[in-house]
């Protein structure tokens, strides 16, 4: 693989509310540190007409949104790398254009295409005739990629006849999340966990994205999407491959994405009643009244905006555990955590004195707070005349407080400076997707042999009463 740092990005969907939000902000954020390198140029592109200081000011109004003062730096000196060429995709003389505004980088040219998949080809197609995708050319793709096995074999292909592999940087915004990568090291670079990381030690998974959040500005997208393809096809089978994975032998692009897809090629194929799914309808979210999907959305529709999983790995490692996984919109509250449950110690020795030993409990808070607790049993403090006292206490490492001199981070700045910088590891492989495509179309493919349609819930509750007896069924709670 050559190496090189980029000192061109192209923006594709650079006016779009991804870009506005997460990556303007993310790159004005390196920038301001100096780890952009002093030549970048950036240059944004999509179909709006505008020119360069249109485009400035629409960054300039972004960043003043969704970046706080103190990270902004010189802004001013940010918003001189940008530049905007308008681009019809269809029309391949508009990417020549493009090519003559991105011009000739010194070293190289990462490209981060966030656009309609029905416009992934077309755009290919228009990089590859305008000169845009030869020499020191990488290339980020932002998902939806694809809504099955099918069509993302389609987008790949497509992709592939213009870059290798090695160029090729799928993102799933997940990875560049600092807990998420903290899986690794909490795994890997501890000794006490891996001896017990494993079905003889550990009785479930349970992996909650929960989102207060309702349709938002995405109607068109999400209704033809649903919670499966949104949430599980991508970040939760990525959580789930990172704490089911083997250990690799290095940290490294090969070797963490060899353990992963491993782990994707596992998955059991789930039977419906394994599954449960929802829709939201009007309630209310941290006491504020919420009207229901179909309201929002203004129709009918049998899109399910909740999805709870039970999905189990075929392999030494984890036969018999459950992973238990569930997300939704319009849940009491935004939350991302895993929950590694261990068993019961074999024997009590505290049996007789009246204690009751609970469980240790692992869990890795992902968002809104980064935390990692450990449940540990303890004796309760006393002289124990009306029997021994045991208690489960948290022990907890709070990212503020271990980590405080340390700053909180955008996803997309840990994805984009990778990109820039040509390191794959937290990018996601072509047989990844595939293979996590291919558990999802099973999924969906059952609940279309046997019509099964989605349950209501009411906004601000933790999803249809059928998730959580999903669980109970196997005398397990939710984690809350
Ligand atoms: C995106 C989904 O990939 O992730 C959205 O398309 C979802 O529907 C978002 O809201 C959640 O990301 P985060 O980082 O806020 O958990």
């Amino acid at each position: 693989m050559t190496q090189f740092t980029s000192d061109r990005l192209l923006l594709f969907g650079a006016t779009g509310d991804l870009s506005r939000r997460m990556l303007l902000p993310s790159l004005c954020a390196l920038d301001a540190e100096g780890l952009l390198g002093p030549d970048i140029e950036i240059i944004g592109t999509a179909r709006s007409d505008m020119d360069d200081q249109g485009f400035r000011n629409f960054a300039r109004e972004s960043l003043e949104q969704f970046l706080p003062a103190g990270r902004r730096g010189s802004l001013a000196q940010f918003l001189n790398r940008l530049s905007y060429q308008p681009l019809d995709a269809n029309d391949i003389d508009s990417f020549h254009a493009l090519a003559e505004k991105v011009g000739t980088p010194k070293q190289g040219l990462s490209i981060f295409l966030s656009t309609a998949p029905s416009l992934f080809e077309p755009t290919i197609h228009g990089l590859e005739k305008s000169g845009l995708a030869s020499g020191n050319v990488r290339i980020g793709l932002e998902k939806p990629l694809g809504v099955d096995l099918a069509s993302s074999k389609v987008i790949n292909d497509a992709v592939a006849s213009a870059f290798p592999e090695d160029r090729i940087f799928r993102i799933d915004h997940y990875l560049g999340k600092e807990t998420v990568q903290n899986i690794l090291a909490l795994r890997f670079a501890n000794l006490m966990f891996e001896p017990l990381w494993n079905a003889a030690h550990i009785d479930h998974v349970q992996i909650t994205v929960a989102e207060t959040v309702g349709l938002e500005s995405r109607v068109a997208y999400y209704d033809d999407s649903g919670a499966l393809r949104d949430m599980v096809q991508n970040h939760m089978l990525q959580l789930l491959a990172l704490v089911a994975m083997e250990p690799p032998v290095s940290y490294n692009a090969t070797s963490i994405r060899n353990e992963k897809v491993k782990v994707l090629h596992s998955l059991r194929k789930v039977k419906p009643e394994e599954t449960v799914t929802g829709q939201y309808r009007a309630g209310a979210i941290t006491g504020k009244a919420v009207p229901g999907y179909d309201e929002e959305l203004g129709k009918d529709s049998n899109t399910e905006t909740f999805v709870a999983i039970k999905g189990f790995i075929d392999n030494w490692r984890w036969q018999g555990v459950p992973f238990y996984m569930r997300t939704g919109k319009r849940l009491p509250k935004r939350t991302t955590e895993i929950v590694v449950q261990f068993r019961d110690v074999p024997h009590s020795i505290f049996h007789g004195r009246g204690a009751k030993t609970v469980p240790n409990r692992l869990v890795i808070g992902i968002q809104p707070e980064e935390n990692i607790t450990l449940s540990l049993m303890a004796k309760v403090p006393g002289l124990d005349r009306d029997g021994y006292g045991l208690r489960s206490v948290p022990l907890a490492i709070t990212r503020p407080d271990a980590f405080a001199d340390h700053q909180r981070r955008i996803a997309y700045e840990r994805l984009l400076l990778d990109l820039i910088e040509g390191d794959q590891t937290l990018f996601v492989r072509r047989d990844e997707v595939e293979a996590q495509w291919e558990w999802i179309d099973a999924i969906r493919s059952g609940w279309e042999e046997q019509a099964q349609e989605p349950k209501t819930y009411t906004a601000g509750s933790w999803g249809p009463s059928a998730a959580i007896a999903l669980a109970e069924r196997d005398g397990v709670t939710w984690h809350e």
